[in-house]
């Protein structure tokens, strides 16, 4: 990976970063995430997503699901809502929006996120799935200034063009960053955050986070900290170091091999501190 291009993330960084919560705070202060995500048979993801962001701040966090999935969330989140997906909801009562985990290709999920990229004003992340149908439509330039986008190497590509390796990917997403308004957060072992040309690399996580779910997780963490107003490029920089850090407490008293990305949220709370 071409490192020099990039700024490593260190822990005295980010602590920074973190804001501390007010004695006197209510739910409001720390905004209402919308999460669109998870489709029949991958609640999983929306799951994980919901659960992130609970465990990352946010003071209200609503799943944007099928009717006939809510039990699912419900059941397994007794602090997260429900809406409908086929509702005509009104996007301004969100701070935040997270769209794409698990959420699938189908003709309703791409009228979603056609709705979202038109009519949504508050920050944004687009993961998985909604980058999927943004790159199969060839909604690259509809993608607004606020928006944070969170492909792995292959959904990267999607977007981008086809590249050779993360090196090549890297430099691309470099220079996408001063085309684009937006942020680009491109996923893999030392994450990329680029946004204006300019671009920091993280430093933690590790291969106990390679299993499906884990990018899931950082969607809903991400989502939470734009839900508490931090800006996108707190935001994408905190989000992930805390993630990756969250993945490397979890293994203190586990091996790569057992950890799931549930263990993940367990200790978003000791990456916090
Ligand atoms: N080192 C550090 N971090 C890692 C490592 C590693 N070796 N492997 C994975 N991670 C981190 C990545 O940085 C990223 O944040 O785990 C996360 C993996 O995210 P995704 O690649 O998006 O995988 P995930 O979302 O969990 O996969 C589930 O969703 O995006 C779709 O197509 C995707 O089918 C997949 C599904
Ligand atoms: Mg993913």
């Amino acid at each position: 990976l071409p490192l020099q291009k990039a700024t490593a993330l260190t822990h005295a960084f980010i602590a920074r970063l973190v804001q501390p919560r007010d004695t006197f705070a209510h739910k409001g202060n720390f905004g209402h995430a919308l999460l669109i995500a998870g489709n029949t048979g991958k609640m999983g993801a929306a799951l994980l997503a919901a659960k992130a962001c609970l465990r990352s701040g946010a003071g209200l966090v609503t799943v944007q699901a099928l009717a006939d999935t809510f039990t699912i969330v419900q059941v397994a989140i007794p602090e997260a809502m429900c809406v409908a997906r086929n509702a005509e909801i009104a996007y301004e009562k969100y701070t935040a929006i997270g769209i794409g985990p698990g959420l699938g290709t189908d003709t309703i999920s791409s009228k979603l996120v056609n709705k979202v990229l038109n009519n949504a004003t508050q920050p944004l992340v687009l993961d998985a799935d909604a980058l999927n149908i943004i790159a199969a439509n060839h909604l690259l330039e509809h993608i607004p200034s606020n928006a944070i986008i969170t492909p792995h190497a292959i959904e990267f590509d999607r977007l981008f063009g086809n590249h050779h390796n993360d090196a090549e990917r890297w430099l691309t997403a470099i220079e996408a960053s001063t085309k684009y308004p937006f942020v680009i957060v491109l996923k893999g072992h030392h994450t990329l955050i680029a946004q204006h040309g300019k671009a920091w690399y993280n430093t933690t996580g590790n291969a106990g986070m390679a299993k499906g779910g884990s990018g899931d997780v950082l969607t809903g963490i991400i989502t939470a900290l734009l839900a508490q107003r931090y800006t996108l490029e707190h935001t994408a920089i905190l989000g992930v170091y805390l993630h990756g850090l969250a993945g490397d407490l979890m293994l203190t008293n586990e091996a790569m091999e057992s950890v799931l990305p549930t263990d993940l949220i367990a200790h978003i709370g000791k990456a916090y501190l």
